[in-house]
């Protein structure tokens, strides 16, 4: 098949650029030799028309609100599989055998336990640091220990890594929450699952036995599932960049924790919990929709809105779902948050602005609810997105170690400021 091109021509100049076609979704056009054929560069803040890379890993339809991870649909996913399945997924690009998952699920249970040493970097936090500071330190500082995995040249120590990282995220997300709270750390226990492992590391204390309720830790399964990779977000493409340059991976995903952090990002469903006990009421919902709507007024409804989703975030659909679920299990009838937020979501889908820019909820709107309710903290829902997205993390980072088209990030500009000009003497300023 002959490859289509597009010819770009600035005045004199002209570019030719190759067309890429993928497997499914846009084409993309090869601008490597435009700046060369024109001696121009393209523009694109917020790259919303710019591909990094290729990946083989997730397909997002934002006009079909459709989410595949390795061509598999989310919805399925969740619904018949477990996080620690998806993970293998997101790393290999095949569902695991029998055999392979039961090895798989070994090597990440046999590597959850951290450095006794690393509980030493906690007590230098302030007890009430916020969780994502603490992780944003103590995920960089596991570069200071695990040296015989950050040759990122070799393949098996990129696998070490990254089971390493997959494992241990629990286990430091769990320390820094019971560092915030005053409790002793909980070690992991290797007959308990990977969710259920996370939340009896959060919720024991050493007076008492601790049963896991299955209902509730399948549900936080299925959270981590829906947070676990999203093509080339915010934070994944921070993990790229960082990795570009032959950092190692622990300071790569601490970078990209740092980046998910952001109330545009993940920080979206501490600040959407926030936002719904702040509205409070279902008759306070108008004052806040038109507020979202004065461009003088910089608040926005978090937990609406996507780069990408121009439909409803599917995975927000799956949020809900298990919110009545987790609700439903424990007991709580009347949840007067989640009745401001069924009541927002119902006015928003419904008002011509919202529907005019396609703003639907997303992950983020419903999970806060959900978070709250399986006995998190607000400030600990951003260090739960951070735990499950480590696998897309990782996954990504490693597709781009080994793909060969690979070289350092290093964006260009338009340059706006002052043309040369000489130096003067303070004396003459
Ligand atoms: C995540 O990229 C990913 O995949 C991210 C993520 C993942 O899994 O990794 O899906 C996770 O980050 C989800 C998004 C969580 N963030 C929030 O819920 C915060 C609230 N949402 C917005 O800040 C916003 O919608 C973004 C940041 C999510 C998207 O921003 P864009 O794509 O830059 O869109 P935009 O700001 O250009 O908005 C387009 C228009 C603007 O109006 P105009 O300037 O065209 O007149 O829509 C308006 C915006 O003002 N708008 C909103 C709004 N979001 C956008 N107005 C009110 N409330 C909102 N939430």
């Amino acid at each position: 098949m002959t490859e289509q091109s597009a010819t770009l021509n600035l005045g004199e100049k002209n570019a030719n650029l190759p067309v890429r076609k993928g497997t499914i979704g846009p084409d993309v056009i090869d601008i490597g030799a435009l700046y060369k054929g024109t001696g121009a560069f393209t523009y694109d803040p917020g790259f919303t028309s710019t591909a990094s890379c290729e990946s083989k890993i997730t397909y997002i339809d934002g006009d079909a609100g459709v989410l595949l991870h390795r061509g598999y649909p989310i919805e399925q996913l969740a619904e018949h599989g477990d996080f620690l399945e998806a993970c293998y997924l997101l790393l290999y690009g095949e569902l695991p055998t029998a055999a392979q998952k039961k090895d798989f699920d070994y090597r990440v249970t046999h590597h959850t336990m951290v450095h006794e040493q690393m509980s030493r970097f906690f007590t230098g936090f302030r007890r009430d640091a916020h969780p994502m500071a603490v992780m944003c330190g103590c995920v960089g500082a596991l570069s200071a220990f695990y040296h015989d995995s950050t040759d990122i040249t070799d393949p098996h120590q990129r696998m070490v890594a990254s089971l390493r990282m997959i494992a241990k995220m629990p286990t430091l997300a769990a320390m820094a929450y019971k560092y915030h709270i005053g409790q002793p750390f909980v070690y992991p226990k290797n007959d308990l699952d990977y969710a259920a492992n996370f939340l009896h590391m959060c919720f024991a204390v050493p007076c008492e036995e601790y049963k896991v309720n299955p209902v509730l830790s399948r549900a936080m399964d299925r959270i981590f599932i829906l947070h676990a990779d999203h093509e080339q977000n915010a934070s994944t493409s921070t993990v790229r960049l960082a990795g570009s340059s032959g950092a190692n991976p622990f300071a790569c995903i601490a970078a990209g924790i740092a980046c998910l952090w952001g109330p545009a990002h993940g920080g979206a469903n501490e600040a959407a919990l926030n936002m719904l006990q702040e509205i409070g009421t279902v008759e306070r919902i108008p004052e806040y929709i038109a507020r979202a709507k004065d461009k003088s007024d910089p608040f926005r409804l978090m937990g609406f809105g996507h780069r990408v989703y121009k439909n409803y975030d599917p995975r927000a659909k799956i949020m809900q779902k298990t919110c009545h679920e987790v609700l439903g299990e424990l007991g709580i009838k009347d949840d007067p948050l989640l009745d401001v937020a069924v009541e927002l979501e119902r006015i928003a889908l419904t008002d011509e602005y919202f529907i005019e820019k396609k703003l639907y909820p997303n992950i983020d709107f419903y999970s806060g609810i959900t978070l709250k309710a399986l006995g998190f903290p607000t400030t600990m829902f951003t260090v739960l997105f951070a735990l499950a997205r480590t696998v897309g993390w990782i996954a990504q980072w490693n597709e781009m170690i080994e793909d060969p088209q690979q070289r350092i990030g290093r964006p260009r500009q338009l340059y706006v400021g002052e043309p040369q000009r000489d130096y003067v003497p303070v004396s003459k300023r």
